[in-house]
């Protein structure tokens, strides 16, 4: 029964789907070009249609060029005999992507996770209704850290903090700017990045290797990846996999308390209906606003009956925010928050979160824990109805990540009424 929803009756949809700009936090690249294709005078390529970024992401004949992957490799390849799995290509990528899918399936991750996500996201509320406030950025990181740690194997830290540390050094790889000297020497330089390799990368590192458990790290460990290594992939999950999940519960939060009846179906609904709503915010909230690529060859692309070329050795810039509302795969009102709307493409069936978890080899392997983890939380945040928002964030724009972040966003829970907060 494909999209098929039960809660929305067409009158129902109408009311959900207004016209006009619905966003929270992508409003930096608004208003959205309308052209599929442009150039720029640097010569680098701007993709906004749906159908042309979908292709360049499936092409063969294109590698990372986002998240300073061009940089990195050119500066500190030599410190890298294994790159992380966010710039490795061809078939070490592939190879990589077959052997680590053990820990993303949605079965893995429904069994495997699912008790420890729940119990973790109860003590977290739990210490919300005592405390009545709490940054929600902070909240949403604990959560996003402690899942992706599992995954990962950082389970055997010396000393409790592992989140201080991890927020650190996130906060400074997430902000750093193009014209950084030096990327990775930056980084390594940090002392919070040497406590969180002596304090948790190395422990987990010598348990596994006495013992290997189902994780990424006692992967990482078989394959002969060195310590540094190991920290470095550690920190590409950090940024790919827990900075995102935290954005997306912040802004997802937001999206739910201020639209009621889209509240009230994340609490009585069905999982397929719940994930719909979810899939339908971070479509219009994309964590990741831009992907880049580097073509290595001439690559052909269909752009809605016409052929383009797009020459080797250019940088091409798929712009997410635009691509996820082109309104030819959305349809019209492609801003508002529609979580049953139809999506088309002559390409074949689109994901309901579009290209927010990318596509093609690099797409998101931990797209079903984010989900999983982030309907978890929020279902049992939201069950608390006095929960408000106290302060809106700011929102700032990472230049790593190509995505907002929010910060100094602040919920509170009232008392019932009758009694003063
Ligand atoms: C809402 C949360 C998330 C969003 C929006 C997100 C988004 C993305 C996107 C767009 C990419 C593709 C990058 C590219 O093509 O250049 C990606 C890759 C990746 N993500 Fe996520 N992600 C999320 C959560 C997670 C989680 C929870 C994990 C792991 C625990 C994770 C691990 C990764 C890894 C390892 C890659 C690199 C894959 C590769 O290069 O082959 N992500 N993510």
């Amino acid at each position: 029964m494909e999209r098929e929803l039960e809660y929305l009756s067409e009158r129902e949809a109408a009311s959900e789907c207004p016209a006009g700009n619905e966003r929270r936090a992508t409003p930096r690249d608004l208003p959205l070009s309308r052209e599929r294709i442009t150039i720029d005078e640097k010569g680098v390529w701007h993709i906004h249609g749906y159908d042309e970024a979908r292709q360049i992401l499936r092409s063969e004949l294109v590698k990372q060029a986002g998240f300073m992957a061009e940089r990195v490799l050119h500066d500190e390849g030599s410190l890298l005999k294994n790159p992380p799995i966010l710039y490795l290509e061809g078939d070490e990528h592939h190879r990589m992507r077959r052997e680590t899918n053990r820990f993303f399936t949605a079965t893995v991750t429904d069994r495997q996770y699912r008790d420890f996500m729940d119990a973790f996201s109860d003590e977290l509320v739990e210490r919300l209704k005592q405390q009545r406030r709490a940054a929600l950025d902070d909240l949403t990181m604990e959560m996003a850290v402690r899942v992706a740690a599992q995954i990962v194997g950082l389970t055997d830290s010396l000393l409790p903090g592992l989140k201080g540390r991890l927020s650190g050094i996130l906060d400074m790889a997430t902000q750093l700017s193009d014209d950084a000297p030096k990327i990775l020497n930056l980084i390594l330089s940090q002392k919070a990045l040497l406590l969180f390799l002596l304090l948790d990368v190395k422990p987990s590192i010598r348990v596994r290797r006495k013992q290997p458990r189902n994780d990424v790290i006692s992967y990482l460990i078989g394959r002969g990846y060195s310590d540094i290594e190991i920290l470095t992939e550690c920190v590409v999950y950090g940024v790919a996999g827990m900075a995102t999940t935290r954005e997306f519960i912040a802004v997802a939060l937001w999206h739910l308390l201020e639209r009621p009846h889209l509240r009230q179906r994340m609490l009585e609904g069905e999982q397929q209906e719940r994930y719909a709503i979810l899939h339908e915010i971070l479509r219009l909230e994309p964590v990741v606003g831009h992907l880049l690529r580097r073509t290595t060859q001439d690559i052909e692309i269909d752009s809605h009956g016409r052929t383009v070329t797009i020459p080797a050795g250019t940088l091409v810039d798929l712009n997410i925010y635009a691509a996820n509302a082109d309104p030819a795969m959305a349809g019209e009102n492609a801003l508002s928050v529609c979580p049953m709307r139809p999506l088309h493409s002559e390409l074949g069936k689109v994901p309901e979160p579009v290209l927010s978890f990318g596509d093609g080899y690099h797409r998101c392997p931990g797209a079903f824990v984010a989900i999983q983890e982030s309907d978890i939380l929020l279902r049992k945040l939201l069950a608390i109805e006095t929960l408000r928002i106290e302060r809106e964030p700011d929102i700032r724009f990472s230049d790593v990540v190509k995505g907002y972040e929010l910060r100094n966003f602040r919920i509170v829970v009232d008392e019932p009424a009758g009694r003063p907060a």
